[in-house]
C-alpha cells in the first residue's frame, strides 16, 4: 500500500490530460466540486488572490482563488498553464517550494494530503508556516478516519489511502498552527444515490457537514492559523 512520493507524481503525470474530464464532468464530481467551491468562497475568496497559494494545484481547478500554484507534476501544470496563462506556476513539492517566506495570507491544498504518508505531512506544515504571514491561514482537506472506520472502508491501493481524525491533525500541527475551524465535505454516500437525485441533496449535505455529525463526513476541511 505504501507508495513513494515519485509514484504519486508519475501517476498524476500519466492521467493529467483527462483528469478534469474523468473526475469532475460526472454528477459525483460536480457534487464534490460544488461543495469545495462553497468552502473556498467562504474561507479563501478571490479578492486577495495575489496573496494566496494553491498547494498541489494540479490542473488549476481552484486557481481562480490564488495567483500562485505549486505542483510537482509537470503534466498537471501544463494543463493549469493552458487554463490560467496569467498565474505563477511552480513545479515543486509542497514541502520545498522556494517561494518567499512570510509573503502569503492564505495557502490552500485540496485532494493532496490524502496521497501523502503521515511523515510527509509535517514538512508541508512547516513549509506553509514559513510562507505565511503572521496569523496567515493554511486550509486543506483529508479523508475522515471516523467515517472510514464506520463504513469499514479498506483502500484498494495507495490512492487516497491516508486518513486522519481531527485530533490527529491538531496534534501533528500544534507546534506551528491552531485549528480554528473545521467542517465536512460529502456526508451522504452520494455514489449510491441515483444520479438525477444528487443535486437535490447538496443543500442538506452541506448542512450536515457543518453539524455535530461533521466528523462522519467523507472528508474533513480544516482551517489552521499560523502561531
Ligand atoms: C487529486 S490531485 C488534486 C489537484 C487539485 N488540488 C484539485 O483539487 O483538483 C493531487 C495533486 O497533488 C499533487 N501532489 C502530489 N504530491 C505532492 C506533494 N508532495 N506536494 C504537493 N502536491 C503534490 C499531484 O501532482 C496532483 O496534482
Amino acid at each position: 500500500m505504501k507508495q513513494s512520493p515519485d509514484q504519486v507524481i508519475s501517476y498524476y503525470d500519466s492521467i493529467a490530460t483527462n483528469y478534469d474530464e474523468s473526475r469532475f464532468s460526472n454528477t459525483y464530481g460536480a457534487y464534490v466540486h460544488q461543495q469545495e467551491i462553497g468552502l473556498l468562497d467562504k474561507y479563501v475568496g478571490k479578492e486577495n488572490a495575489a496573496h494566496h497559494v494553491d498547494l498541489g494545484c494540479g490542473t488549476g481547478r481552484f486557481l481562480a482563488y490564488a495567483d500562485t500554484g505549486v505542483d510537482p507534476s509537470q503534466e498537471m501544470l501544463k494543463i493549469a498553464k493552458a487554463k490560467h496563462p496569467d498565474k505563477i506556476l511552480l513545479c515543486a513539492k509542497g514541502n520545498h517550494t522556494t517561494l518567499a517566506q512570510e509573503s502569503y495570507d492564505k495557502i490552500y491544498s485540496l485532494h493532496v494530503m490524502m496521497h501523502l504518508h503521515q511523515e510527509e505531512m509535517l514538512p508541508i506544515l512547516i513549509e506553509a508556516h514559513r510562507l505565511l504571514k503572521n496569523k496567515g491561514l493554511f486550509l486543506f482537506d483529508f479523508p475522515s478516519k471516523k467515517r472510514r472506520n464506520l463504513i469499514r472502508y479498506r483502500p484498494v491501493n495507495w490512492h487516497g489511502a491516508t486518513s486522519y481524525n481531527l485530533s490527529e491533525i491538531k496534534k501533528i500541527s500544534q507546534e506551528y498552527f491552531d485549528v480554528v475551524e473545521s467542517c465536512g465535505i460529502i456526508f451522504f454516500p452520494i455514489h449510491r444515490i441515483p444520479k438525477q437525485l444528487r443535486k437535490y441533496l447538496l443543500f442538506l449535505d452541506g448542512w450536515l457537514c457543518r453539524s455535530w455529525l461533521k466528523s462522519y463526513s467523507s472528508y474533513i476541511f480544516v482551517v489552521l492559523r499560523k502561531k
